[in-house]
């Protein structure tokens, strides 16, 4: 792995385990790099009326905007799966108002780097405001 993919896997397994996820038993641990080259992660948090759960791109996405950063540069995703873990559509858009097309997305497992892409792939014609207005 690359130093920051580095950076931002070690970051999400730090936190993996405070995923609260009692009801899917599914942790999921997100890292961003920031613009500023500041690391922002955070875990799902799921909840007894469970459309009220939030994932874990949506928590570090909040890390970073509370810190005063609106531009991610690269973004981690992490789950004790074999086969990679692609954020759900919602959670797609989400990071797509923080990123670029070319912003690449690694997704992990707890040993290893699965997978190289970037929001462009993950979401081709998301919608965006400055674009069609
Ligand atoms: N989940 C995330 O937090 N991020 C993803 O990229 C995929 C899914 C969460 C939502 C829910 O708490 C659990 O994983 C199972 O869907």
């Amino acid at each position: 792995m690359k130093e920051n993919q580095e950076t931002l896997f070690t970051s999400a397994k730090q936190i993996f385990d405070n995923a609260y996820a009692p009801y899917s038993n599914f942790n999921v641990a997100v890292s961003l790099l920031g613009c500023n080259k500041k690391v922002y992660s955070g875990v799902n948090v799921e909840n007894s009326s469970y459309p009220e759960g939030i994932c874990a791109e949506a928590a570090a996405i909040g890390k970073m905007i509370s810190d005063g950063c609106r531009k991610i540069e690269e973004i981690l995703i992490l789950a004790d799966t074999k086969n990679p873990t692609t954020p759900c559509g919602g959670c797609r858009q989400r990071l797509m108002e923080f990123s670029a097309t070319s912003t690449p997305v690694y997704l992990c497992n707890l040993e290893e780097l699965l997978k190289i892409t970037n929001m462009g792939d993950l979401l081709p014609g998301a919608f965006d405001l400055k674009t069609i207005k």
